[in-house]
């Protein structure tokens, strides 16, 4: 039986002091719904972008908690489920959703929406996977109508091992956790040479997923363009993603480097107006540069059947090592470290890993 009330992160206001409380009502799954016991949270940029600025219209209520992404184990199901048990261990995807949100003990989740992992991977590992995972996928295989996706051929689909073999793909910001997704992708893909920019420290872990070179990313954007040209010789860049999605420089960088007929990737709602200039550009030329917008729902209807394609491979790519979920520090003292971490990553002091809390840590 769930206790009736529970330790939660509280946001009593938009930019408000976190307040934390143990009287947070556990909300009972309904029918199709799961409780599921967070073992592990991960911090993610949207929780400390809402922290410092604020999330507008995208907060429905307040007091909220954020926390979109967790990892735990089902506590209690609705009387309509079938497809999990209590006692299994799931990630999840909570988008801002005080339901669902991870930064608190316990969070209801309809029960199609989350996904079991093996044993091979732990409560921390699989916090890191959904929501980066979501983001780089549906930037670049989700094909539903009215997907914002650059619609490559899925691996699973027939020429989705075959036809980007090759051709070069170029990830500016390969360590970001999205960016780390997009390498595995990519190599899942067989692109070939995959190039990632980053802090070149994490070049031999950013090559263990599968780029073939990391350039530096402190290099201005002539010598990356040269390494770049060097490394590409003979082939051409199908395949730009730029995961960090902040800066207008980079966003205009990489849709110049972009051979005519591929695609480039980006996962800033805002970013299009960087780029229209260089696009109108683009198409004068006859170029077919396509410009694909990763949207990290698999609700939204252009993303619902990859969703599904997703659902049913992670657990098989995760047990034999397709892909890996981003390496992880865990924060001490459960849901009171995660101010503390938020601001580590506003201060860009958070690199190549994810943060993670234990909600059950909790001083
Ligand atoms: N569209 C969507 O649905 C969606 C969903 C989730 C996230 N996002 C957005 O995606 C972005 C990445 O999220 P994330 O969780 O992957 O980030 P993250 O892992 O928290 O980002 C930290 C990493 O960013 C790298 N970095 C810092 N400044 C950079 C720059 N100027 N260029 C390239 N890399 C830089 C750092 O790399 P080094 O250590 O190598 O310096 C560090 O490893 C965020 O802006 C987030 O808001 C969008």
């Amino acid at each position: 039986m769930s206790p009736a009330t529970q330790k939660a992160l509280v946001l009593p206001a938009e930019k408000a002091s976190f307040e934390l409380v143990t009287d947070w009502p556990v909300t009972l799954p309904g029918p199709t719904e799961v409780l599921v016991k967070l073992v592990s949270a991960a911090l993610n940029p949207a929780d400390a972008f809402i922290k410092d600025n604020g999330g507008g219209l995208l907060i429905p209520a307040y007091p909220f908690i954020l926390g979109v992404d967790g990892a735990g184990v089902i506590e209690e199901v609705g009387s309509e489920v079938n497809n999990v048990a209590k006692g299994e261990r799931v990630m999840v995807r909570a988008g801002l959703d005080v339901k669902r949100s991870t930064f608190k003990e316990y969070a209801v989740f309809p029960a199609a929406e989350v996904l079991r992992f093996p044993a091979n991977i732990s409560f921390d590992e699989a916090a890191t996977i959904p929501l980066a995972l979501a983001t780089a996928v549906t930037g670049i295989w989700a094909h539903g109508e009215g997907n914002h996706s650059a619609e490559l051929t899925p691996p699973w689909d027939e020429g989705g091992t075959t036809k980007y073999a090759g051709k070069a793909a170029f990830i500016l910001g390969g360590s970001t956790s999205v960016g780390q997704f997009v390498i595995q992708c990519a190599r899942m893909q067989n692109f070939s040479p995959i190039i990632a920019t980053s802090s070149i420290k994490h070049e031999d872990y950013l090559k263990s997923l599968g780029a073939t070179h990391v350039i530096d990313r402190s290099l201005s954007c002539d010598e990356i363009k040269n390494t770049l040209s060097s490394l590409t010789a003979g082939t051409t860049i199908e395949l730009v993603y730029d995961p960090w999605g902040r800066d207008r420089d980079s966003h205009r960088f990489g849709y110049s480097v972009l051979a005519p007929g591929g695609a480039f990737v980006h996962v800033n709602p805002f970013a299009a107006d960087w780029l229209a200039d260089l696009v109108t550009e683009s198409e004068k030329k006859g170029e077919n540069k396509r410009v694909a917008l990763s949207w990290s729902s698999y609700n939204s209807p252009g993303n619902k059947e990859l969703g599904q394609e997703i659902f049913d491979r992670v657990p098989g790519w995760l047990e034999t090592g397709v892909i890996v979920p981003n390496r992880f520090e865990v924060l001490p003292n459960g849901l009171a470290g995660v101010d503390a971490g938020l601001e580590r990553m506003s201060k860009g002091l958070v690199s190549g890993i994810k943060l993670t809390v234990h909600p059950a840590e909790t001083l």
